[in-house]
């Protein structure tokens, strides 16, 4: 590996004892200098003498893996770990201990304070470093790949050679690159391990995504964060049951009350019509649904959402607790929560039982790779495999599998710095777009309904939500002349805001370019010929009437949307909707299976349907005549 690539990691000794935290500073250097040229990275040391020292250094040094604290020298050494764990979640942390002296239960690896044996020191604290720096499962991936097989297996393609020769179809070969087909293997390659049923590289890739992610037990998923919310609440209710959800959760938690027959109450989602925003469900609401419904056993909430924002979770998470149900937090856009303080804490921390995320949302891993945490102290991990199996392919990408080991360990070994980074980005975007004076970032004071202002809400700052009212173009406009003029892709769009993610691929110079279009665009004048669509009001959450399961798969009739006269078709209103009717963006139904449709749904999705924007309205039937949806009969 060139010099300039081999990691640099820092090690800090924190003792109030002068000589000893010199001496074992320059005796670790020394062995560490005796370690040769043969290293993977490299350490280096330095030693501070107080605890504002050491929580400096755990805040800044973005290249800290490991705290070396001195128990006899820094009291109470039991508070100070919890401290610098409450800024870095994943660097390792030592506690050297007297001979002879009982440490107790704490959340340390212990070393023996006056070992004089520097080279057995150091490789603990590099074993403790190496152990979150490897990635079993996807470093067998790359041994086996470079041991060029013959495959007499699946997938059929055998590493590519079905196409690589190909006349119709080699292009493709080469778009995608030899190894994402030298990589693309099957069960049949037991080194591998399988998903379906781990015992070696998958299962310590698991384990290491538990320990850095704060969960009891972690299992990766191929078939993203959809499918990891179906398999908990099948885990947890089984066939039938009540759950509270939040009215904005993700379609697949819809999806599962179909599924397996639960009876959902859902909780309202508060609104922002002045930007088009579901928000979060207050928390007295979620607090009264969880008394008024004693028979619920999982409560469901969305943290952060789409737009960014999170709840205060722990107080929610207790009252559940208390009444006996279980907690789903539905983080798949909040991977990255537990790797920087300013983001924590999120949802493991604060109780949550279960937690989905989609790994590939925010952090590096392949579209699809998700992974389950685990924080429910009675979990029955048999009961889960098989529900979790039940929806798992046989055939699972092993890509995705690698992607989510990778995933973790950057994570682990640079999530701070590069979190740091990122929220250093989000400011200079948010500065830079106020002052271009026709566009700027929404705050959470604004984007969030007054009603919930007392409620602990806060904004994960690395999603901006841009207002562009002031430009006098719709939010449409502006994405289309960004795509086309400056090659631009942003996040979503309502009517007259635009969202961007600010992720681990976000760069400078991406940045720059961002902020340089929205600099040119803010100085053009409109194209006043296309009217800046109103946002149509967001339809309150109706009545639910029937089970989701029952309404979906019994008789059913289609209706047109509209009369003969392009208005609403009145026929609809006090009917069942038997499907979900979903207006992407957001993604969040107005009508699910089992809801009674009022008038303002219809009048809501006429809007839609007659608006200037190509958002997708799935549960819409649309082929041969009208636009029609399904009703119970
Ligand atoms: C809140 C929420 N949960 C779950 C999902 C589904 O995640 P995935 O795309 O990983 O299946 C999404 C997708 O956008 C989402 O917004």
């Amino acid at each position: 590996m060139p010099d300039s690539i081999v990691p640099q990691c820092h090690v800090v000794i924190a003792s109030g004892d002068q000589d000893w935290r010199e001496q074992l500073r320059e005796r670790l250097a020394a062995a560490e200098l005796a370690v040769g040229e043969d290293r993977r990275y490299t350490l280096s040391f330095s030693a501070v003498a107080d605890e504002k020292a050491l929580l400096e250094v755990a805040r800044e040094d973005g290249l800290l893996q490991a705290v070396i604290i001195d128990a006899r020298h820094m009291q109470p050494a039991r508070d100070l770990l919890t401290d610098v764990r409450g800024v870095r979640s994943e660097v390792d942390l030592f506690l050297a201990m007297p001979a002879g002296q009982d440490a107790g239960d704490v959340a340390a690896q212990l070393l023996e304070r006056d070992d004089t044996r520097a080279d057995v020191l150091l490789r603990r604290v590099r074993s403790a470093v190496s152990r979150r720096a490897r990635t079993p499962f996807a470093d067998t991936l790359r041994e086996y790949v470079q041991g060029a097989r013959d495959a007499w297996h699946t997938p059929g393609h055998s590493s590519g050679d079905g196409l690589r020769e190909s006349p119709w179809v080699a292009d493709f070969y080469r778009l995608m690159g030899e190894h994402v087909f030298n990589a693309d293997l099957s069960v049949s390659v037991q080194e591998l391990d399988s998903l379906l049923e781990p015992s070696h590289v998958i299962q310590e890739a698991q384990d290491l995504a538990a320990r850095a992610f704060g969960a009891r037990e972690t299992f990766f998923v191929t078939s993203g964060t959809s499918m990891a919310n179906k398999v908990i609440v099948q885990h947890v209710l089984g066939e039938g049951g009540k759950m509270l959800v939040d009215q904005a959760c993700h379609k697949s938690v819809h999806h599962a009350a179909i599924l397996f027959g639960v009876n959902p109450v859902y909780l309202p989602a508060s609104v922002n019509s002045r930007y088009g925003l579901y928000g979060p469900v207050a928390r007295d609401t979620i607090l009264d649904a969880i008394d008024a419904h004693p028979d619920a056993k999982l409560l469901v909430l969305t943290s952060s959402s789409y737009d960014g924002f999170y709840y205060d979770l722990a107080p929610i998470i207790v009252r559940a607790h208390e009444r006996g149900m279980r907690v789903l937090v539905d983080e798949a856009w909040y991977a990255h929560g537990y790797f920087h303080p300013a983001l924590r804490p999120c949802a493991l921390e604060c109780g949550a039982d279960y937690v989905t995320q989609s790994t590939h949302k925010m952090l590096s891993a392949f579209s699809q790779a998700s992974m389950i945490h685990v924080g429910d102290p009675n979990f029955d991990e048999a009961r889960f495999r098989e529900h979790l199996n039940m929806h798992t392919s046989t055939s699972p990408q092993y890509g995705l599998i690698a992607s989510l080991d990778v995933a973790r360990k950057q994570m682990s070994m640079e999530g701070y710095a590069r979190l740091t980074r990122c929220i250093a980005h989000a400011e200079e975007l948010r500065r830079g777009i106020d002052e271009t004076g026709r566009f700027r970032v929404l705050t959470l004071e604004e984007m969030l309904p007054s009603e919930l202002r007392g409620d602990g809400i806060r904004l994960d700052p690395l999603k901006l939500t841009i207002d562009v009212s002031a430009s006098g173009c719709s939010a449409r406009q502006i994405q289309r002349a960004l795509y086309e003029r400056y090659a631009i892709q942003v996040e979503k769009v309502t009517h007259n805001t635009l969202s961007v993610l600010v992720t681990l691929g976000t760069t400078q110079s991406k940045v720059l370019r961002l902020l340089n279009a929205l600099r040119s665009l803010a100085r053009e004048p409109c194209d006043a010929e296309t009217p800046v669509h109103r946002a149509p009001t967001l339809p309150a959450l109706g009545e639910i009437c029937q089970l989701p399961r029952s309404a979906y798969f019994g008789a059913t009739r289609q209706l047109p949307l509209t009369d003969d006269h392009h208005g609403i078709n009145r026929e609809l209103i006090g009917r069942t909707a038997a499907d979900q009717v979903v207006p992407y963006p957001p993604g969040i139904p107005v009508l699910v299976p089992g809801q009674r449709i009022s008038e303002d749904v219809l009048h809501f999705l006429l809007d839609l349907l007659h608006g200037d924007d190509d958002s997708e309205l799935h549960g819409v039937l649309r082929a041969e005549g009208p636009p029609r949806i399904r009703v119970v009969a």
